[in-house]
């Protein structure tokens, strides 16, 4: 019998993260979860049924050993790694000439640096063959979008090194995808949604599909990628979105 394969999860105590964490151990993988909020780990566990399959490491995911604390923690629990989600990540931000260096500091530390620094620290113990990552990056990171300067930077610059490390880790038998979601009902996106007419008109209205996205779309497509279903496809950005990145559509103009 095939050993399960196991996982680590950045950022699995709330919305995609925590799906994906779901969706993996439906499959009979095990996961190591990590996030700073500790509520949100537990609660992300009692959904899996205080299954054994999940363990947890509160860890801000900036911290200097917080890769290594990780790694070793799955290694620990689970006697090996497979699969790596770079998760963890902050949205919203502002245009350029609106944006401090600490704010710039602050996007780049958590959703590009940390998604390095982890990738680094779990290739090395990532089987041929088996090993796959999976970064988040976002359609924001391959489209202009107004106000966003900051969050779209780094989410492109996950959309490079995502390619990147492919070209280098393919000739290893492991591989390197990524997910571009659009619009997901999250914590990220709620306040948003629900009262920001500026976001409802550039990221709801021109999306075909009559619905939004669901933590459960990313994270189906995030275990699509990991799994031996997807075993000959490396170095992918895919966008979830509804078709918002490839339309010019309007939900309100279509209604005249
Ligand atoms: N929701 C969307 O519409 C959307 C769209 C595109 C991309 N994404 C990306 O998906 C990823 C997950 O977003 P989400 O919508 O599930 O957000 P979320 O806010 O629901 O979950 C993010 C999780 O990451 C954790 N986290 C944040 N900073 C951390 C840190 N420094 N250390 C450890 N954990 C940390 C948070 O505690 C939270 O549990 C992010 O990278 C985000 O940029 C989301």
């Amino acid at each position: 019998m095939t050993e399960p394969f196991v996982a680590l999860v950045t950022g699995a105590g709330s919305g995609i993260g925590r799906a994906t964490t779901l969706r993996f151990v439906r499959a009979g993988a095990r996961v190591l979860a990590v996030d700073l909020n500790e509520a949100g780990l537990t609660e992300t566990s009692r959904l899996a049924g205080e299954s054994e399959a999940v363990a947890l490491l509160v860890k801000d995911v900036t911290a200097d050993d917080a890769p290594s604390a990780a790694v070793a923690a799955a290694l620990a629990q689970f006697g090996r790694l497979d699969w790596l989600v770079n998760n963890a990540g902050i949205g919203n931000a502002k245009a350029a000439d609106q944006t401090s260096d600490a704010e710039w500091d602050r996007y780049v530390d958590i959703n590009l640096r940390a998604l390095f620094r982890f990738s680094r620290e779990a290739l090395p113990h990532l089987a041929p063959g088996r090993g796959a990552i999976v970064n988040l990056a976002s359609v924001f990171g391959l489209f202009g979008h107004p106000r966003v300067a900051p969050y779209a930077a780094t989410k492109a610059a996950v959309v490079g090194l995502t390619h990147q490390m492919a070209a280098d880790y393919g000739p290893k038998g492991i591989r390197v995808n990524a997910v571009a979601p659009g619009v997901i009902e999250t914590a990220l996106t709620r306040e948003r949604i629900d009262t920001d007419a500026r976001f409802q008109a550039l990221n709801i209205d021109p999306i075909p599909f009559p619905r939004l996205g669901r933590p459960e779309d990313v994270a189906n497509a995030i275990y699509f990628l990991c799994s031996e279903e997807a075993a000959y496809i490396s170095g992918h950005v895919l966008a979830i979105d509804g078709g918002w990145s490839v339309t010019n559509y309007s939900r309100r103009g279509d209604a005249l």
